[in-house]
């Protein structure tokens, strides 16, 4: 497994029990640290601007995936139809690779229950901090009704993490972190910090193992759409986006 490469320091008095829970240090972060720490309701992580950007958090209510929510295309949409959505038999997937879990809340948006597992100390607290929000919101709730957050890693546990989530798995969906996936400034920062935590999964043709012997029904991954597939068993299908892909591996219908 990639090792994330930054120190990661939670800031601020009312924030120790989170850096004891997480098991990182509390204190103040120096130059190169990344810092945890509460900037009004939310729970934030910051690096160098000149070299991370903006601050990242977990938005579930408003920006991009609040928007995504309202225009995204329903059923239509590439995640949607890779997680088998269109025959609308599809009722839980586990998000084995949740980040700032985006694509598990468009998921659950579209009725879907969800577990998200996610392995980084920091980012699983940016999740439990955006969560905590969307549940607080009544434009939000009922979606995040339907998002279960585990921690841990997915590679090495993911049959007893599924099994305390108590979120079936029906379909795994996977989205591992892949080199230069986009060519925009702001991403760039973005990537560069998610890179700094959480390394470069270097372990997903494990992960897919793990999946494939979890999954009732299938396993989706998400790539780059001219990256090539996961070392491992051949997809079985292949559903193309304008600048990404899933690669589907079928146990079986999730019709039947
Ligand atoms: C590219 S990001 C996923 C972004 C996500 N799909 C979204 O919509 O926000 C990959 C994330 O998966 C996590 N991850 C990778 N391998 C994992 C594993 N074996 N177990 C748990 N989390 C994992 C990484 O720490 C990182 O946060």
């Amino acid at each position: 497994m990639s090792e994330p490469v930054a120190r990661v320091v939670v800031e601020g008095a009312d924030l120790a029990p989170l850096a004891a829970r997480l098991g990182v240090s509390h204190g103040t972060a120096g130059a190169v640290d990344l810092a945890l720490r509460r900037d009004g309701d939310r729970l934030v992580l910051a690096g160098d601007p000149t070299r991370y950007g903006a601050p990242l958090a977990v938005d579930f209510v408003a920006g991009r995936v609040a928007h995504r929510r309202r225009f995204g295309g329903g059923r239509g949409q590439l995640i949607a139809r890779a997680c088998g959505l269109g025959g609308g038999v599809t009722s839980s997937v586990v998000d084995a690779t949740a980040g700032l879990g985006r694509d598990a809340f468009v998921l659950a948006s579209l009725g879907v229950e969800v577990l998200m597992v996610e392995r980084v100390a920091a980012i699983a607290a940016l999740l439990e901090d955006g969560l905590a929000r969307a549940l607080a919101d009544p434009g939000t709730a009922a979606v995040a009704r339907r998002l279960h957050l585990a921690r841990g890693d997915a590679t090495r546990e993911l049959a007893a993490l599924v099994a305390r989530g108590g979120v079936a798995p029906q379909v795994i969906h996977l989205d591992p972190m892949f080199p230069h996936r986009d060519k925009s400034a702001l991403v760039k920062k973005e990537m560069r910090l998610f890179r700094a935590l959480a390394g470069d999964d270097g372990d997903a043709p494990r992960l897919l193992e793990a999946a494939l012997d979890v999954a009732t029904h299938r396993v989706v991954v998400k790539r780059p759409r001219k990256a090539p597939p996961i070392a491992g068993p051949a997809p079985r299908h292949v559903l193309e986006g304008k600048t990404s892909r899933y690669d589907l591996y079928v146990h079986r219908s999730l019709k039947g």
